[in-house]
């Protein structure tokens, strides 16, 4: 199993499809590594949790790509000049940032074949995203980028950092008017806001990718203007991201492959919710809570396995093996996908080892990791229930089957998050809201 993991951290993140780029370059190059999703809502609160699960490398994503760069030991000029990250990589024992989303942008124009020289820009927003895009503007020789922006003093200090011009919100619609291009880099869809503020023969790009997928997205030609999906820009961003973490390239007819499935294929949909992590995370009162709060029904494969075998977990150990445990743990998983009832499933510590388990809980499940240090699993356990901690060092032996697992929940969890400092009902708010 792979040692290397990868993430993408933010607030909210589970709608990120960066996984599905990475791990598509990781098994196109033979590269034994996975990618998650990290919900975090500060820099410092991301880092803390890359250094605990020991990511290699990081995207970064809204909010945290200019409050990362206060975190770093280092950041490269690009995204010094840019003031924001986006890639972050571990190297010895230090965390670099780079950006790539000023290339993302830079590449995704040239893949659809618009050439900005002497072009008129707008950008919306004023966040890390609008600075890579303004950068990359700049290189691409744009005669004129204005920043426009609901918080002026945010426009002004992009603005005046990347010499652009700067303009209220408000006047959106005015400044349009004479603009080539609009490249929208604020959280929400901008159809979401007002299309009809898009003019003909505008040429218009947004960061926000989230209904590029759904076949909402404004079909090219269709209101007169042509639009370029934020899904190109996602993709060309994470290429040299790649080369960030692995040094590697990726050769051009495989990226082709990729981006043609990337810009195409569905997002699939999960009915159910599975839990996963290691002992003491808080699967089980977790779970209850979301189950009862999403008016799903709730399932602990460790509580079903007691009710049908009338015993407890030690003794099962004891009297039958742990053979025969993981055994009655892979069937009850298989079984309890059969029937529709939505369902929040609180997978027992050890389940993700087994193959057939894995691939029937990713098929079905939004799968949540839920993590906390070893200390802190410890002292949330009652030892007597775990007999495979059963040791004169309980801490040692925690330690090294976490280590043995953590590449597997790696491998299967769709969204880490840390549990160490919150309580049941704080990680059901935030599961909830990344649902959201
Ligand atoms: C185990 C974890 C326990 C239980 C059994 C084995 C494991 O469940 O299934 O003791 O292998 O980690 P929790 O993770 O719910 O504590």
């Amino acid at each position: 199993m792979s040692e290397k993991i990868f993430a993408v951290a933010g607030k909210p993140v589970l709608h990120s499809q960066s996984p599905f780029l990475f791990q598509a370059f990781f098994r196109a190059l033979n590269i034994d590594a996975s990618y998650t999703r990290i919900s975090a809502s500060s820099a410092e609160e991301a880092l803390q949790a890359a250094n605990a699960i020991k990511l290699t490398g990081m995207s970064v994503t809204s909010p945290l790509k200019v409050s990362m760069v206060n975190q770093l030991d280092r950041i490269d000029s690009h995204a010094d000049h840019i003031n924001a990250v986006n890639t972050i990589v571990l190297k010895n024992n230090r965390w670099r940032g780079y950006n790539t989303d000023y290339k993302g942008v830079i590449q995704a124009l040239k893949f659809n074949e618009i050439n900005l020289n002497g072009c008129k820009v707008i950008i919306l927003g004023a966040g890390g995203a609008a600075w890579a895009a303004a950068y990359g503007m700049k290189m691409l020789k744009a005669r004129k980028i204005t920043i426009v922006n609901r918080t002026i003093d945010k426009a002004k200090s992009l603005a005046s950092r990347l010499d652009c011009d700067f303009a209220p919100l408000k006047t959106l619609s005015r400044h349009i008017e004479e603009a080539d291009v609009l490249i929208s880099c604020i959280p929400v869809p901008l159809n979401e806001l007002d299309v009809s503020i898009i003019r003909k023969n505008l040429i218009f790009m947004e960061a926000n990718y989230k209904n590029s997928h759904s076949g909402q997205e404004i079909k090219k030609g269709e209101d007169g203007f042509r639009k370029v999906s934020g899904l190109d820009w996602l993709f060309f961003q994470a290429v040299p991201a790649f080369r960030f973490f692995t040094g590697l390239r990726i050769p051009n007819e495989i990226q082709k492959d990729i981006h043609t499935i990337f810009r195409t294929r569905k997002v699939p949909q999960k009915p159910h919710i599975a839990l996963i992590g290691f002992m003491g995370v808080g699967k089980t009162a977790v779970g209850r809570i979301l189950a009862k709060e999403m008016g799903y029904e709730f399932v602990d494969t460790d509580l079903t396995i007691e009710q049908q075998s009338g015993l407890i977990i030690p003794e099962i150990f004891e009297l039958r093996g742990e053979k025969s445990f993981r055994k009655q743990e892979a069937l009850v998983v298989q079984k309890t996908f059969q029937g529709s009832q939505p369902k929040v499933v609180s997978l027992g510590g050890g389940a993700v080892m087994d193959e057939r388990t894995c691939a029937v809980v990713r098929e079905n499940c939004d799968i949540i990791w839920l993590w906390a240090s070893v200390r802190t699993l410890i002292n949330r356990i009652n030892l007597g229930t775990r007999p495979l901690l059963k040791s004169s060092d309980p801490v040692k032996k925690a330690e090294n089957l976490l280590a043995v697992r953590r590449p597997f929940y790696a491998r299967l969890g769709d969204l880490v998050i840390n549990t160490e400092q919150e309580t049941a009902k704080d990680v059901v708010r935030r599961i909830k809201d990344e649902m959201d």
